[in-house]
C-alpha cells in the first residue's frame, strides 16, 4: 500500500500528550473545541504488545487498553521504547486504529531515560536513525517526532531533524527546552525558528503556550507550521477556540466561571464511558476549579471526593 501523506488539519493548534492529563475525555472536549489534532498520552511499546496478547486471548483489541473515540480523528497514538523488533511489532498492532504515529523523544522521566527511550535517545543518533527508519517502514501511517532541543547544553536538535526527515518523518514537534531542563525556565523560541529553517517537513513549536496571544506570538516569531498546546489546555479546553478565533479575527470570546463548571461536568460525561482512574479524574477536578472566584474554597472538598457524583455537585456549587 502507498504511504498515506498527513491528515488535513482542521485548526492549527494542537493538543500535547500529557501523561495522566490528556485522557480521552479531555481529548474528545479539546477536540470539539477546535484542537487540530490531539495525541494519546504516551505508551509502551512493550505494554502494547504484552496487553494484545492478553487482550486477544478475551476476543478484544488494543482499543481496550489504549481508549479512544472516532470523535478525536486525526488521532495520533504516541509510542515509547528503542528495541527495534518490539517497535515493529507494536507499530503493527496500533497502525490499523490510528491515524498517525508519533514516537517520543523528549520524555524526562528517569524510569523512561533508563530504558535508552524518551529524552535519552537524543544523545544516540545512530540508534534514533535506526528507531525511526523502522517505525517509517514498518507502517503506511504518517510516522511524526515529538522532541526536545538536546539532553544538555549539546543542542542536537538540527542532527536529530535532518536524520527523521531522511527516514522519511513527516512532521516535528519541538518542546523547546532540554532534557536536563525538565519544565524549569522558559522555552526557547528561538530553536523552533531555528528548526524551521533546517527542514522542509512541518515543524510544530511547542512550550508555554497558555494564551491566544501566545500563540499567534510563537506563530510569528518562528514561521513553525502548527503550534502544540499542553499545560496551558489544563482544564481549559476553552483556548483552542480563542486561538482559532485569534488567529482568524484579532479577538475571542470569553468564558465564565458557570461555563468552565458545565465545561467539566461534560468532561465527567464523557470520563464515564472509559477506564479513567478516579484520582486522575479528581486531578481534572483541581485543574478545571484552578483560577475560579472561590475556587480554593472548593478544592479541599474535591480532594476529599470519593465518586464523580460527589464532583458533580461540588462544582455545581460554584456559582
Ligand atoms: C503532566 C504532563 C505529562 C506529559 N506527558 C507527556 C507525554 O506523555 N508525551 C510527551 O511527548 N510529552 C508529555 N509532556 C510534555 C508536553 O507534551 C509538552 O511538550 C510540555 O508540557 C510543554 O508544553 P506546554 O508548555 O504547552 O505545557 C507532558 C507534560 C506534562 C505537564
Amino acid at each position: 500500500m502507498a504511504k498515506i501523506m498527513l491528515p488535513k488539519f482542521s485548526s492549527r493548534a494542537f493538543l500535547a500528550p500529557m501523561a495522566g492529563v490528556s485522557d480521552p475525555a479531555l481529548r474528545l472536549l479539546c477536540k470539539e473545541m477546535g484542537a487540530g489534532l490531539v495525541v494519546t498520552e504516551l505508551t509502551s511499546i512493550h505494554a502494547i504488545i504484552a496487553k494484545e496478547k492478553q487482550l486477544q486471548a478475551q476476543n478484544q483489541d488494543i482499543s481496550e487498553f489504549i481508549e479512544y473515540s472516532n470523535k478525536e480523528r486525526p488521532l495520533a497514538v504516541q509510542l515509547f521504547g528503542s528495541d527495534i523488533e518490539s517497535l515493529q511489532k507494536a507499530v503493527k498492532i496500533v497502525e490499523p486504529y490510528f491515524d498517525v504515529i508519533d514516537y517520543n523523544m523528549g520524555c524526562p522521566a528517569p524510569h523512561i531515560t533508563k530504558q535508552m527511550a524518551g529524552g535519552a535517545l537524543l544523545q544516540n543518533l545512530s540508534l534514533t536513525q535506526k528507531i525511526l527508519e523502522t517505525l517509517v517502514k514498518s507502517t503506511d501511517k504518517p510516522v511524526t517526532l515529538k522532541m526536545r532541543a538536546g539532553v544538555d547544553d549539546n543542542l542536537v536538535f538540527k542532527d536529530i531533524a535532518h536524520v527523521a526527515e531522511r527516514a522519511g518523518v513527516q512532521m516535528i514537534t519541538l518542546h523547546a527546552r532540554t532534557v536536563q531542563q525538565g519544565y524549569a525556565g522558559e522555552s526557547d523560541w528561538s530553536l523552533i525558528k531555528a528548526l524551521k529553517q533546517t527542514v522542509d517537513i512541518p515543524i510544530v513549536g511547542n512550550g508555554d503556550i497558555t494564551t491566544p496571544e501566545l500563540a499567534k506570538k510563537m506563530i510569528d516569531e518562528t514561521g513553525c507550521d502548527y503550534i502544540m498546546i499542553g499545560r496551558g489546555a489544563m482544564g481549559n479546553p476553552f483556548l483552542f477556540e480563542q486561538v482559532n478565533e485569534y488567529l482568524a479575527t484579532g479577538t475571542y470570546k470569553k468564558y465564565s466561571q458557570k461555563d468552565k463548571t458545565e465545561m467539566f461536568c461534560k468532561y465527567l460525561d464523557y470520563a464515564a464511558q472509559y477506564k479513567i482512574k478516579f484520582a486522575n479524574i479528581r486531578q481534572q477536578a483541581m485543574r478545571f476549579t484552578k483560577g475560579l472566584r472561590e475556587g480554593a474554597k472548593f478544592r479541599s472538598g474535591i480532594m476529599l471526593a470519593k465518586t464523580t457524583d460527589e464532583l458533580k455537585s461540588i462544582m455545581l456549587q460554584i456559582s
